[in-house]
């Protein structure tokens, strides 16, 4: 099986080049190229037909994608054409080669104020520009692939890793410098969500490229993959401080303080409890949940052996 692969330079992209199954011939791309990857910019949707119709892959994996989500306010054209032109035009070549696609997506589709859980039939709201972006990806992969069953979405949300500039590695840092310094680290914690490790992403994903290729139409058009449990990135940041100086990453860790979203404005607003219900794609991918506080002792073992 043939598979094409996008953003292999980004988090996800590492993780997924890391697991990838046996039979599986990957083709991975990234913004410049080299380093055994081949140069795509997801801003070009000629260029992505054009791959697509060259290599002509069985799966299309769109893990790349525009993923500043501040900056995406002043640059919406260009999160636009990443997020959203790069599914479209994959989505195009792919009904042609009768190939399939899994775009991997977010929970910042939803804008986060129902308080409870989100299914994946549920509408789209987003709040910015880059959910906004992100949305119009999932809608033109609906439009193009999925009555056929050759289209799935993978949501996620608060991904981060053992590499990659992610919340995990932050903390991290900022750990280190506070509890050095004798100062607090402020972080918010009136948003909630779930923290996924792109370990237990990535072996979704092949799953989903298992299952959605042996059983056509079996998947559901919308998945939604998530570690379990929930958390504020208040207590992200106190079990990263925690597991950090377990497993010998810090010396010590900083006090963490907790403060609303109003203490600390950014350019985009973000959803304030954006948990994703996960039961539906478990089954489907017969994947166990694994709670997220096990999920990051993991990628923090991970950065204590590199
Ligand atoms: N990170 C999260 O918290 C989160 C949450 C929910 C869903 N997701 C989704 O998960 C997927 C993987 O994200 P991630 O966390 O691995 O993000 P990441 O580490 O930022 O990786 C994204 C990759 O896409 C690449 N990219 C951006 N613009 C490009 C362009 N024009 N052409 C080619 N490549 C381009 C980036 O390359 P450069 O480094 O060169 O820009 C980067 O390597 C994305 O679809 C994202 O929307 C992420």
């Amino acid at each position: 099986m043939k598979v094409l692969l996008t953003g292999a330079a980004g988090q996800l992209g590492h993780a997924l080049r890391q697991q990838v199954p046996a039979g599986v011939e990957l083709i991975a791309t990234s913004r410049g190229g080299g380093d055994g990857l081949l140069a795509l910019d997801l801003a070009d949707a000629s260029a992505c037909r054009a791959m697509v119709q060259q290599h002509r892959p069985d799966w299309v994996l769109n893990s790349g994608a525009y993923t500043a989500v501040d900056k995406a306010e002043s640059e919406p054209e260009l999160a636009h054409a990443v997020n959203g032109g790069a599914p479209r035009a994959f989505a195009e070549a792919l009904r042609d080669t009768s190939g399939r696609l899994l775009q991997v997506s977010t929970d910042f589709v939803f804008n986060g104020a129902q308080g409870h859980p989100y299914c994946p039939d549920q509408a789209r709201d987003p709040l910015g520009v880059y959910g906004a972006s992100k949305a119009a990806g999932e809608e033109a992969v609906e439009q193009l692939l999925s009555s056929s069953g050759r289209g799935v979405i993978l949501r996620t949300s608060w991904v981060y890793g053992p590499v990659g500039r992610n919340f995990c590695g932050t903390m991290l840092r900022l750990h280190a410098q506070r509890a050095a310094s004798g100062q607090p680290l402020a972080v918010v914690a009136d948003q909630v969500g779930c923290p996924t490790s792109t370990l237990t992403l990535a072996a979704a994903c092949w799953r989903a490229i298992e299952r959605g290729g042996e059983q056509s139409g079996d998947l559901a058009p919308i998945l939604h993959w998530c570690d379990a449990g929930a958390a504020s990135w208040y207590d992200f940041a106190v079990a990263i401080g925690e597991l950090g100086v377990e497993r010998g990453v810090l010396e010590a860790s900083a006090l963490v303080q907790p403060i609303t979203t109003a203490d600390y404005p950014t350019p985009a607003l973000r959803p304030s409890y954006s948990l994703l219900e996960c039961t539906g794609t478990r089954l489907a991918l017969a994947l166990p949940p694994r709670h997220w506080r096990d999920a990051l002792a993991e990628v923090i073992s991970r950065v204590a052996a590199v």
